[in-house]
């Protein structure tokens, strides 16, 4: 992060509060000539735009995309009133979640109001920790199976396109625990469709006029067949458990049998395809993000692998890990929250003021596109000390108290916050760090000398064209 970032950060304060009578300001405004703003650079490349515009302007700037106002914000104070304290003034009503509604239907992403509240309340129970601990069996045995193919590919001396592999278990992972299916041979499928719709859904959001999916362009033909491939897969996962004559005792179940408390009334199928959608897409691609930067990390920060390794070592002996380890991999869940915080999969969340609001000391009318970066959140440098580096001994618990000496209780926020924060928060964060110590107890993961990664902001931050990364059986030589 650069000085100019810190000291326009350093700037606005939270505590900004107009005094009575004075007329609060309008947030600082980055202007532009262009006739369609800021759009373009918004386009090439969103993380630098946001950077630079926080660099310039501090914590809340505006800008303009074509007819669109924008109002970005880096203040933690801000960020829990728009995702807590303030939440009834922001709805999700923006283009973004109008055009993901396109790949997820009406499921608990994208809807609001009593129906969000009637899934939330049908999906909750399955997240419970309860349950969770009892998928750590599957956690476990499908990151041994993973392990086994990494000793394959140590043995060859072969690279390993890590962030493929990640989303391929993870999918599986979420197939079985949710759903009781094993959806291993389409995983490779699902994961070139799923590339298609994310490549596909940052085009259709930023585009400068109403309806670009409609049109007849090729890139159009690929997002509408891999989304009706998308949904023939989810009716064949419904389809398949009304053909077994059982409703199950898994999320699917719950969410086919549980009845309306109002209206006694059972999801239709429709609203189950949705509800279907959103968790197989929602529960993999995330978490094999954050599973491709930690391993992206810690191959570039061997000194950092070595560390987490000595604790899996200390803790495990030569047996793969379960949810009872969990407690005594400080280190290890440090190093994936450290990731999460440099690269948080969901790099932004958008949201519209339903009134006029205040943020910062400063007034933003009502109908304004708000958004929330936790990419541009987690390396403020206001929060953060040395906020680019990669320093996994930030998330360590205080041995003391057990906590996390977080800056703020908003400085951190993969999950989000509030009553819209993820439900399967503590699902990924076990299952990785499960994965994570499966596979680090055996291998290293190597980068290629001057190997770059370059982030790819679409509706997740994922690793551009993949992660190859060599597999080195730990003890053996680096080739
Ligand atoms: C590291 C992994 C994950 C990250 C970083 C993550 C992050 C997030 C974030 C930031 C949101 C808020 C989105 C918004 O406001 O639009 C969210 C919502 C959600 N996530 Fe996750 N998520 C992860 C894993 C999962 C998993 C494993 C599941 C399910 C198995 C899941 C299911 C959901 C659902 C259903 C919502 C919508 C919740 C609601 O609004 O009621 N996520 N997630």
């Amino acid at each position: 992060m650069t000085t100019a970032m810190t000291t326009a950060m350093t700037a606005t304060t939270s505590t900004m509060t107009p005094a009575k009578d004075v007329p609060a300001s309008r947030p600082p405004r980055w202007p532009s000539r262009h006739p369609l703003g800021h759009l373009p650079a918004i386009h090439s490349d969103p993380l630098a735009f946001f950077r630079e515009a926080h660099e310039r302007y501090g914590e809340l700037v505006s800008a303009r995309a074509a007819n669109v106002e924008l109002t970005t914000v880096a203040n933690p104070d801000d960020w829990q009133k728009v995702l807590v304290s303030e939440l009834q003034a922001y709805s999700k009503v923006t283009r973004g979640y109008d055009k993901l509604k396109l790949v997820l239907g009406e499921g608990l992403v994208t809807s609001e109001g009593s129906f969000w509240r009637r899934q939330r309340r049908i999906a909750q129970p399955a997240f419970h920790r309860r349950r969770i601990e009892a998928m750590g069996e599957t956690f476990s045995s499908c990151a041994a199976e993973e392990a086994m193919a990494w000793r394959s590919a140590a043995s060859a001396g072969a690279t390993v396109d890590v962030a493929e592999a990640m989303m391929a278990l993870t999918l599986r992972i979420v197939g079985l625990t949710l759903f009781s299916l094993d959806i291993r041979g389409d995983a490779a499928r699902v994961g070139k469709d799923l590339g298609v719709l994310l490549h596909e859904f940052s085009r259709v959001t930023q585009a400068p006029y109403p309806w670009p999916e409609m049109m007849p362009t090729p890139a159009n033909w690929r997002f509408w067949r891999s989304r009706s491939r998308m949904r023939t897969l989810v009716d064949a996962i419904i389809a398949k458990r009304r053909a077994s004559g059982e409703v199950g005792d898994d999320l699917l179940g719950m969410l086919m049998g549980t009845e309306d408390a109002d209206t006694g009334e059972r999801m239709a199928d429709a609203e189950l395809r949705d509800e279907v959608m959103t968790m197989l897409l929602a529960g993999h691609e995330t978490t094999a993000n954050a599973l491709s930067w930690t391993f992206w990390l810690l191959a570039s920060h061997p000194e950092e692998q070595a560390k987490v390794q000595a604790e899996i070592d200390a803790v495990l002996g030569d047996r793969g890990p379960t949810m009872a380890d969990l407690a005594r991999l400080p280190l290890t869940t440090a190093a994936l929250d450290e990731a999460m915080r440099l690269y948080p999969p969901v790099w932004i969340l958008g949201r519209r003021t339903e009134r006029e609001v205040e943020l910062s000391g400063h007034t933003i009318p009502a109908g304004r596109l708000i958004f929330l970066s936790p990419y541009i959140l987690h390396r403020n440098p206001k929060l953060w000390d040395a906020p680019d580096d990669f320093r996994p001994a930030r998330f360590v618990p205080d041995p003391e108290t057990g906590k996390v000496a977080l800056p703020h209780k908003l400085a951190y926020a993969p999950f989000s916050a509030g009553q819209r924060k993820c439900i399967g928060d503590h699902f990924a964060r076990s299952e990785a760090v499960i994965i994570l110590a499966s596979l680090l107890r055996e291998h290293s993961v190597v980068a290629r000398p001057g190997q770059e990664v370059v982030p790819e902001p679409t509706l997740t931050l994922r690793p551009k064209d993949g992660l190859p990364l060599q597999i080195v059986r730990r003890g053996a030589k680096v080739a």
